[in-house]
């Protein structure tokens, strides 16, 4: 079966204006995500990761190049909306604090539900990522930073997105929500045949949650490959020294 391309990006740049001068963040990147892939986004702080991801959620628009998702190029934000989900790494952040959770999770369904329809959805949605549906009625400072961001990960999969990117997603948990949260990506995501787009310091979820990865080195895409490839055998001086500095790529 050909693959379906969800994502083109041909030439992305990114700079940021300070000032007179115009300081690239993104240089010059091409590659295609497909429908059902998993990729790594990785690279140091101030690479470009989160810029990318906002690109591809439709939320910042690139300086120079072009992106299309699923074969229409104009008006990317438009495209994208309901379809492609963001998670960030701080769960905090995605929720307003004055809203309760289920009003969170039920907010970016914006078609009309009845009261029935969305406690079905909230009940489903929570039973999803592993939470009880009493956390529905709780407000963001009740719950812990780990069922918060499944309560966030359960808000991006109520709108069943075609794809979720998750920045950084694991940063705020300790190691046991950790694994969870990797394998509710797992079963939620990855083997439903979604398409995710992790970006992740921590290479033990990235080799074990995505198919590709994508290095970023100064804004410029220095490696492109299958996530086990380029653990085994990485190419760019910046991949070895990240892998060797993780334990889990090559020790020589
Ligand atoms: N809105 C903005 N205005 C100006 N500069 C910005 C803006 N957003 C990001 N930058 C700059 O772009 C560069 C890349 O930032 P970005 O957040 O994409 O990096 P990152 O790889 O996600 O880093 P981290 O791992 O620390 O999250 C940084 O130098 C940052 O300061
Ligand atoms: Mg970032």
């Amino acid at each position: 079966m050909p693959e379906t391309t969800v994502f083109e990006l041909i030439g992305i740049s990114k700079s940021y204006r300070n000032g007179r001068k115009e300081r690239p963040v993104l240089t010059d990147i091409t590659f295609n995500i497909s429908q059902g892939d998993s990729l790594a986004l990785v690279g140091e702080s101030g690479s470009g990761k989160t810029t990318l991801a906002q690109i591809l959620c439709g939320l910042t628009e690139p300086s120079s190049g072009s992106i299309a998702f699923k074969g229409e190029q104009p008006n990317l934000a438009k495209a994208v909306r309901g379809e492609v989900q963001l998670i960030l790494q701080d769960p905090k952040d995605s929720f307003d604090p004055r809203w309760s959770i289920g009003r969170s999770i039920l907010e970016p369904l914006i078609q009309n539900h009845t009261k029935e329809e969305g406690e079905k959805v909230l009940l489903e949605g929570l039973q999803q990522v592993g939470l009880p549906f009493e956390i529905h009625s709780r407000f963001p400072r009740q719950l812990s930073g780990g069922q918060l961001q499944r309560a966030s990960i359960a808000r991006a999969l109520v709108t069943n997105p075609e794809v979720v990117v998750a920045d950084e997603p694991l940063t705020s948990l300790d190691l046991i929500s950790k694994a969870q949260i990797v394998e509710l990506l797992y079963y939620n995501v990855v083997a439903k045949g979604s398409t995710l787009v992790l970006v992740s310091h921590d290479l033990g979820a990235v080799r074990s949650l995505t198919k590709h990865i994508a290095v970023l080195w100064k804004g410029r895409l220095v490696e492109y490959g299958d996530t086990d490839k380029v653990f085994e055998d990485p190419t760019h001086h910046y991949t070895k020294r990240l892998l060797k500095a993780s334990l889990l790529g090559p020790q020589s």
